[in-house]
């Protein structure tokens, strides 16, 4: 695991944005792994930039987003496919039809599941995936728990992401109790990994990547595993 500090969100969300522009100016038909939440807004408004700017190019570009809640209709504002194609597609030269998410009101969960994993499979694989973490180091909504799960799977959110969550609801709005998201497998498999960590709120969470140790109960910790994850923080909460 490397480790990038930045002194202020602006400059690590720079920072992130330029690892992702390399990847795309090496390999134009890149498949991107992409992470909602507001971690990654900073970095998004900056590639967002570069593409106006001319300097990266969308058009044979694939992504697949971590996860979705369930059930939830993606033309909910408060849904992941609604976040990506605000804060991100809209704005760039993608095609709409390369870019994935899991289907949060699918008839069957689980066979939506199947087909998201065998897709990111069929594409070859994620070349880079961004993620956040949460408070309780879940990533994705691998939340956790003893056991935790390798492939696509639906599974119920923590009380805490849960609450941590439902101020982006409003209020008469029912939060969704549980989510679809890729599994520890599935993200292990991206052949590089950005982990992107800001704010005070995270400390707790961060320290767990700086010991010799990993476990279920932070499963970020597990990316120690991995042969390429650069985190990239800001000073807020390495400090
Ligand atoms: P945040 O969420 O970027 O909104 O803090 C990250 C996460 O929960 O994975």
């Amino acid at each position: 695991m490397k480790f990038l500090k930045f002194n202020t969100y602006e400059e690590m969300s720079a920072a992130a944005a330029n690892i992702m522009a390399e990847q795309i100016k090496s390999k134009p038909n890149s498949v991107l792994g992409l992470a909602t939440g507001s971690t990654p807004v900073g970095m998004y408004k900056k590639l967002i930039e570069m593409n106006k700017a001319g300097e990266i190019d969308f058009s044979d570009i694939t992504t697949v987003n971590l996860d979705e809640y369930y059930p939830i209709d993606p033309a909910n504002n408060q849904s992941y496919r609604y976040f990506m194609n605000d804060n991100l597609f809209n704005h760039i030269n993608i095609d709409m039809d390369r870019t994935n998410v899991l289907y949060g009101l699918a008839e069957d969960p689980d066979k939506e599941c199947e087909r998201y994993e065998q897709l990111i499979k069929d594409l070859g694989g994620i070349d880079i995936q961004v993620l956040g973490i949460g408070q309780n180091g879940h990533i994705a909504f691998n939340e956790p728990e003893e056991n935790l799960y390798l492939n696509t799977h639906k599974t119920a959110l923590t009380e805490s992401t849960i609450q941590a969550n439902s101020r982006f609801f409003s209020e008469g709005e029912i939060m969704p109790t549980a989510s679809l998201t890729m599994g520890m497998g599935t993200i292990f498999a991206a052949k590089k990994i950005i982990l992107l960590i800001n704010g005070k709120a995270k400390k707790a969470a961060f320290e767990q990547l700086l010991n010799d140790r990993f476990c279920t109960s932070c499963p970020a910790t597990i990316l120690k595993l991995h042969p390429d994850v650069t985190v990239i923080c800001d000073a807020e909460v390495a400090d």
